[in-house]
């Protein structure tokens, strides 16, 4: 009698395992890869988050097709091996590094106004940095919740006091690096941006809420846009095997890692739908959300017009945006 239920195990686990490998395989078909070829000779491309995973792939792309890019990063020294290495394999030496800290407005001020000195020109803006943050509630000195500040304050200030400098490069992109995760959004309160409302959704909830402020950001920012040659547009890189799922202390992100890195994408795959959104020809749109090199829908709150108007108006009060620094 065991023999036979043995024997009906086996054959079950032979064909989940079969199942999970014809999935796997139909999920990295379906991998969106950026055919343009576009030159960016003569641009200037600023990536926040260039010291590893996607922006490093992105940095080290745009800088191949011959662009003028700025890594902005917030760890001197890591960041500077990476770009000897990007320097090392596109002989592009107009690829920089600059500190900034996208989690501190006082950082970003210091970076942005700094650039304003000695930049003519941005073409694209990457706003790629990004944490899970950590399990256990988090401010910064500033008195912002750190995932929110890291992924949407610091992007959200660095971008209206670039704005200026981009109208008059136009026509130029806002690239948002977002996630799908946007979707999770259930509980998601524009009046506890700073998470102080008790109790703490957790760190996940409160990335997947910081992405959903990507999404409307990108939506209101579109709005204010109209007719000046900016383009904004969020994306979703998929699910690709970085740092990221490393750093925060939730050891339940390294299972997961675990169980979706056979089918996940590298950093080099996930790349593609951000350099597809920077670059293309193809991607001269305001205002979308991309997957795998596609327009795609992203979640109905997202495109809750009165919600992102709500957050702007927030994020402005939270950053305290100063009249000098509004541009739109
Ligand atoms: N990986 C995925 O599956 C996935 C899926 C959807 C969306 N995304 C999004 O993709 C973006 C890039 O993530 P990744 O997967 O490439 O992660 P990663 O490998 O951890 O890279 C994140 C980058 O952001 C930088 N960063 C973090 N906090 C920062 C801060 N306060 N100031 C400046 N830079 C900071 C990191 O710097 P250090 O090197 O100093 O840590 C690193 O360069 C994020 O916005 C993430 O939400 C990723």
């Amino acid at each position: 009698m065991w023999q036979v239920l043995l024997y009906i195990t086996g054959c079950l686990v032979v064909m989940l395992g079969l199942l999970v490998v014809v999935k796997g395989w139909q999920y990295r078909q379906g991998f969106g890869w950026c055919t343009s070829q576009a030159s960016m000779e003569g641009k200037v491309v600023l990536i926040t988050g260039a010291s590893a995973g996607l922006g490093k792939e992105t940095a080290l792309d745009l800088a191949r097709r011959g662009a003028r890019v700025i890594m902005a990063c917030r760890n001197l020294q890591k960041a500077t091996k990476v770009l000897e290495e990007i320097r090392e394999a596109t002989g592009n030496n107009l690829v920089e590094v600059q500190l900034l800290d996208t989690s501190s407005m006082a950082s970003v001020r210091k970076f942005a106004n700094n650039f304003l000195k000695n930049e003519k020109r941005l073409d694209v803006l990457i706003l790629n940095a990004g944490i899970i943050g950590p399990s256990k509630l988090t401010f910064t000195d500033e008195d912002n919740e750190i995932t929110i500040a890291t992924n949407h304050l610091g992007h959200f200030l660095l971008t209206n006091i670039l704005l200026d400098l981009m109208k008059k490069s136009s026509p130029s992109r806002i690239v948002v690096v977002a996630s799908l995760a946007h979707a999770f959004d259930e509980g998601f309160d524009i009046d506890n941006l700073n998470m102080k409302k008790n109790p703490y959704p957790g760190s996940l909830k409160t990335y997947s809420y910081s992405k959903l402020c990507n999404v409307l950001f990108t939506k209101q920012l579109t709005r204010y846009l109209e007719g000046t040659g900016i383009s904004c547009n969020a994306l979703c890189p998929g699910v690709v095997g970085t740092e990221i799922f490393f750093k925060g202390s939730w050891n339940i992100l390294w299972l997961f890692y675990g169980a979706v890195s056979k089918f996940s994408k590298t950093p080099l795959e996930g790349a593609q739908t951000i350099i597809h959104v920077a670059v293309s020809e193809e991607a001269e749109t305001k205002g979308e959300f991309y997957d795998n090199c596609k327009v795609t829908d992203s979640s109905p709150l997202s495109n809750d017009l009165v919600l992102a108007r709500k957050l702007w108006e927030k994020s402005e009060y939270l950053v305290d945006l100063k009249p000098e620094e509004r541009h739109y």
